[in-house]
């Protein structure tokens, strides 16, 4: 399991209004803080940040913040893109990526926290070691049995490729997973929508020569079965994509099997 811990009594309070500015276009941040070599409880933070000196997108307000206001101040980003997934945090009430949220789509005062559920290594950083091994355990990877052909790839034709599309755009960014209830209260033994939507991805590939196996790991009412189709996680997928889908093709398959 992960290896850090929220403190004992995780109250969340209010915390530094850490500068104030003036002008007409200044909006309002209040960030969730943590950091696990004190004693003291999270908090939140208050930043202001001029809108007319700051780009547009909220992982743009961080990284100002942090370079300019709060060095302290600890997230994960990289790809800038939405490519990565590495942004993922729960902003104005939903999960979903930094570095695609427009600041002027949220009306009030911009809230961020860390994903929900998750234990935090340190601010708006979760810790994902625990969803890592889930992902590892779906084996993300082509299985064969049949040689490839020594002269060239295997190949896949466009419709086989086509019925991919929905499933190989997943960044993992996790947003899915944290907004599902039940992953929220089972998540050492249910895969969870990100995961669930990655195995869909590696049974459909016509290349793959182990889809029996991959469904009979899954037929468990744990690991698959705790999906109770109340699809807050394709509600808040940053890439449009449909995980409670993708889960339910996986059952009909398993019901076709028998
Ligand atoms: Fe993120 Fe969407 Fe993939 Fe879930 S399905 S991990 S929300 S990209
Ligand atoms: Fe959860 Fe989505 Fe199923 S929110 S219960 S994984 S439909
Ligand atoms: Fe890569 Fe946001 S920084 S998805």
């Amino acid at each position: 399991m992960a290896q850090f811990k929220l403190p004992a009594k995780s109250v969340v309070k209010k915390g530094k209004i850490v500068n104030t500015l003036e002008g007409e276009n200044v909006k309002k941040f209040m960030i969730y803080r943590w950091n696990p070599d004190n004693d003291d409880n999270p908090r939140l933070d208050s930043y202001e940040v001029d809108l007319d000196d700051c780009g547009e997108m909220v992982l743009d307000a961080l990284i100002k913040i942090k370079d300019e206001i709060d060095p302290s101040l600890t997230f994960r980003r990289s790809c800038r893109e939405g490519i990565c997934g590495s942004c993922a945090m729960n902003i104005d009430g939903t999960n979903t990526l930094a570095c695609t949220k427009y600041i002027k789509d949220i009306k009030d005062i911009v809230k961020i926290y860390p994903l929900p559920h998750m234990e935090v290594v340190k601010d708006l950083v979760p810790d994902l070691t625990y969803f890592y091994a889930q992902y590892a355990s779906i084996k993300p990877w082509l299985e064969t049995q049949t040689q490839p052909p020594p002269d060239r790839e295997m190949l896949q034709s466009k419709e086989d490729r086509e019925l991919l599309n929905g499933l190989s755009e997943c960044i993992l960014c996790a947003c899915c997973s944290t907004s599902c209830p039940s992953y929220w209260w089972n998540s050492d033994r249910y895969l969870g929508p990100a995961i669930l939507l990655q195995a869909h991805r590696w049974i459909m590939d016509s290349r793959d020569e182990n889809s029996g196996e991959r469904l009979d790991n899954l037929e468990d009412p744990f690991r698959l079965y705790r999906c109770h189709t109340i699809l807050n996680c394709t509600k808040t997928c940053p890439k449009g994509l449909n995980p409670a889908k993708a889960i339910s093709e996986i059952k009909q398959m398993l019901v076709q099997r028998r």
